[in-house]
């Protein structure tokens, strides 16, 4: 892997990361002795080196030296201070603070309960096998509703926040529990409802039982929360069994673990066989010399009933002196449907989509779509691991929040760089201040070089998550700066809103340096050899395994580029990237009346046409393509057999490698028709008299090409490697299946050349209508048919395929029926 730093100027050697004692060197200078002068400028400069190497290590874990983006948080915003800001699971509140006190449910079925622990549901696993799960209704701040469809039954979580008090108020979740059909009416559930401090929280929990009540409650004091207590309430249904547990856990990443391993299994003498599952109580080591008990940082009350049946949970701050009423029963049916009913016109307002004339149903299922995405807003803590070639091995970054959507709950629920700038564009639209918090934590993780890491995996939970090898970030690695597009769409379509609030044009102002390093990043490290052209860095050019390396920084992971990456590769999608933010720092330079010429001039360069033509654009197929070394002849074979003697078998169990057929050559990568060869007109640098347009609308609709009636497939069926695997063990990723945020991409610069003045524009407003229906259509027809939103719809079927529930950048369809682009 190549580094194309440029060397520090040597006054950087004196800054405070010079660090490394320069005593080491002398011992060199003996033979020049009686050149003293000359032996203190070689020690110098030795020290120097040294200190210079030093000051380069520490540099990818160094944050970026200017005003912090985040200047509110924790409590000073205490309307956002308390949320369903644990994307990971299917119901847990937690507040914004680096180490919080957590809630969340786990529940089971008794009669499906397997001894190891199979059958208890608590983060969101695709093994779960649920019918369907999801918000159906959040606002981002006060409330939310989900639906839970677990076989037969239907588990409705839902919250409701209440200011009060000056730490975060109060909030009350209501559980309930319903069959569908009678047959498995009185069947028995299990709720597990927990509340946990993780280890670095300061404070205390212990279970406590309030006056007659059957559950065991909670009461503690933190921090941040000061003292409070959570209760139960409101149980309507036939109660079964209570009890609860009171213990240590290792850490949030084995809560369910600690509970498995606690339950207890009791036949009941009177009944015979018939058997209980109840936790037992206090279980805490004792500690020290005098027996003291250890303190618990978990409690969990569990409670068995028979189906239907409902509970209440509500945290209540011991702050708040003058509540006038617990939010429970009525008082909490009666704010949640106020809150429901702001969002329902609040939803309209924004999105009129019973305007535009859909039906009842459709519209149902956008909010579903948006509401998962903004109730997968999660808030996280700690310090990725990154790696720069200066390291040795691995190091911490430094520890940092992030509050960020997530892309999927069950398969990535943490932050990913390329997929937030997609998601900024629907939650900019509901709520302009998320979104401005969510970039301001998404910079503040830039690092002194301007780079950001691009997989945000932040605490104990994420982390396990995520296999080892996929955990270290390097910082000569890129993703997609598609923060550009969230700000390109917030200027077009905010511009008001960020002038006429107080504290927006403040944000803009902290962030301008920012994108500016981030720029100079890209800018720098991300360049090609010939003048305007891009490469991304971070392909393996020595794999064998690989059919065609991949480019993961790219965002497109195994998209077919060159077969043989080298120096004079380009991307014609970074290359494009890199347009639109020089356009979008100019344009913010202008709102913010700085000078911004440097970027005008670098966008007018880039987006130039004969030189992107140049660059480009291939003659032969009359399309945009990469260029590099490549041919097309490769494939995917066993490795012959070693030799062995006769008579032994020799078992097949080498990987295959990869065999070229024919040498490389550099040229156009142009065989490979599909979502990088649209990148120009996608990003709106197309010009709109140019009869390539004409071309690009051409192919479009061509289903020899992209064209299906589910929405564009990422390459053409003509393509070498469309639907081909990357190794025996990489089935096709971004070969073939329709995915729904290039899709909108296509969709907006379509409406982009349909408005605007072109011999074309009639032809684009066509392809328009009939992208925008096949897509809605598909979308809905597969979240009817299989209860969720997918990563990726199968190019064949239009069926829903990979993660799901997938209500990262797939909810953009929302957008697509509200026509904001
Ligand atoms: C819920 O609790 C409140 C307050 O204790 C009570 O007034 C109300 O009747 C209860 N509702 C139900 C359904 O039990
Ligand atoms: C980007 O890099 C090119 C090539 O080094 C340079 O000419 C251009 O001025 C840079 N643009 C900005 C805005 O710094």
């Amino acid at each position: 892997m190549a580094r194309q730093r440029k060397p520090l100027p040597v006054d950087h050697t004196n800054s405070r990361h010079s660090k490394k004692s320069p005593s080491k060197t002398q011992v060199n200078g003996g033979i020049f002795l009686y050149w003293r002068q000359g032996l203190v400028v070689i020690c110098l400069v030795i020290a120097g080196v040294i200190g210079y190497m030093g000051y380069l290590e520490t540099r990818v874990n160094t944050p970026f030296d200017e005003q912090k983006m985040v200047i509110k948080s924790g409590l000073d915003v205490p309307d956002r201070y308390w949320g369903s800001y644990r994307p990971g699971l299917y119901f847990g509140m937690k507040t914004r603070d680096p180490y919080s006190l957590v809630t969340g449910l786990m529940w089971y079925f008794p009669h499906q309960l397997h001894p190891d622990g199979g059958g208890i549901r608590h983060w969101c696993e695709d093994g779960d096998n649920l019918d369907r799960y999801g918000w159906i209704e959040h606002d981002g701040r006060t409330f939310g509703v989900q639906e839970i469809e677990d076989g037969p039954f239907k588990i409705t979580t839902s919250f409701v926040k209440k200011p009060g008090g000056r730490r975060g108020g109060d909030w009350t979740a209501r559980i309930s529990v319903t069959s569908q059909g009678s047959q498995m009416r009185y069947e028995l559930v299990s709720f597990l409802l927990y509340s946990a401090i993780e280890e670095k929280t300061k404070g205390w929990i212990k279970p406590s039982r309030f006056g007659n009540q059957l559950l065991t409650g909670v009461t503690g004091e933190t921090d941040g929360l000061g003292a409070f207590t959570v209760k139960f309430y409101n149980h309507s249904g036939q109660v079964e069994d209570v009890s609860y547990l009171s213990t240590i856990t290792e850490g949030l990443h084995v809560l369910k673990e600690t509970v498995i391993t606690s339950l207890r299994v009791i036949t009941d003498p009177q009944k015979g066989i018939q058997k209980r599952i109840i936790l037992p109580g206090e279980l805490l080591p004792s500690s020290g010399a005098e027996g003291k008990r250890a303190e618990p940082n978990l409690v969990v009350t569990q409670v068995t009933a028979r189906v239907p049946f409902e509970l209440e949970m509500a945290f209540e701050s011991g702050s708040y002196f003058d509540r006038p009423g617990s939010l429970i029963g009525e008082a909490y049916s009666r704010e949640l449907s106020r809150l429901q009913d702001d969002f329902h016109h609040k939803f309209e307002e924004k999105f009129r989509l019973e305007a535009k004339g859909y039906k009842p149903d459709e519209i149902a299922f956008a909010k579903a779509a948006f509401s998962n995405l903004l109730g997968g807003v999660g808030y996280f803590y700690g310090a990725s691991r990154v790696e720069s070639s200066y390291t040795r091995g691995p190091v911490p970054y430094w520890k940092a929040p992030l509050y960020s959507a997530v892309p999927s709950r069950s398969f990535f629920p943490r932050g990913f760089l390329w997929d937030e700038g997609f998601h900024g564009l629907l939650i900019s639209s509901w709520d302009l201040d998320i979104e401005l918090d969510i970039i301001s934590h998404w910079f503040d993780l830039m690092n002194v070089e301007g780079w950001i890491p691009r997989e945000q995996i932040l605490g104990q939970e994420a982390l396990s998550k995520v296999p080892e090898q996929f955990v270290t970030q390097r910082n000569t690695n890129a993703n997609p700066p598609t923060f550009f597009l969230t700000l390109h769409f917030i200027l077009q379509n905010f511009a008001d809103k960020l002038t006429e609030k107080e504290g927006h044009l403040g944000t803009l102002e902290r962030l301008y340096p920012r994108l500016q390093a981030w720029f100079d990043w890209f800018n720098g490290t991300q360049i090609g050899d010939l003048s305007g052209s891009y490469r991304w860095r971070g392909r393996d050019a020595l794999t064998k395994r690989e059919l065609n390396p991949v480019t993961l920084t790219s965002g497109l992971d195994d998209y077919p580029r060159a077969s043989h990456p080298d120096m004079n590769e380009r991307h014609v999608d970074l290359r494009c990237w890199i347009t639109l933010a020089a356009s979008t720092i100019s344009e913010i330079a202008r709102i913010l009346n700085r000078n911004g010429q440097k970027y005008g001039n670098t966008y007018d360069y880039l987006a130039d046409n004969s030189l992107l033509n140049e660059l480009h654009w291939s003659p032969r197929t009359q399309s945009y393509a990469d260029f590099g070394l490549h041919t097309d002849a490769v494939v995917l074979k066993h490795p012959p057999p070693p030799k062995s003697p006769p008579g032994h078998q020799v078992p097949q169990n080498t990987d295959k490698i990869r065999v070229v057929l024919k040498d490389p050559e550099l040229r156009f990568v142009d065989s490979s028709f599909g979502y990088v060869s649209l990148f120009p007109f996608l990003l709106q640098i197309l010009d709109p008299a140019s009869p390539k347009l004409n071309k690009v609308l051409d192919d479009l609709i061509n289903p020899e090409l992209l064209w299906t009636n589910y929405g564009l497939r990422s390459l053409a069926k003509t393509a070498p490697l469309y639907m081909k695997r990357n190794t025996e063990h990489d089935p096709p990723y971004w070969r073939g299946p329709i995915w729904i945020n290039l899709n909108y991409m296509v969709v907006r610069a379509l409406d982009h050349y349909s408005k605007t003045d072109s011999p074309y524009r009639e032809k684009a407003k066509t392809i328009y209508q009939e992208l925008k229906q096949n897509l809605i259509k598909n979308i809905i027809k597969e979240y009817r048919r299989t209860g969720y939103i997918w990563e990726q719809y199968n190019d064949k079927t239009g069926q829903g395929q990979r993660s799901r529930p997938f209500t990262g950048w797939s909810s953009l369809v929302v957008l697509i029926m509200a026509e904001i682009y």
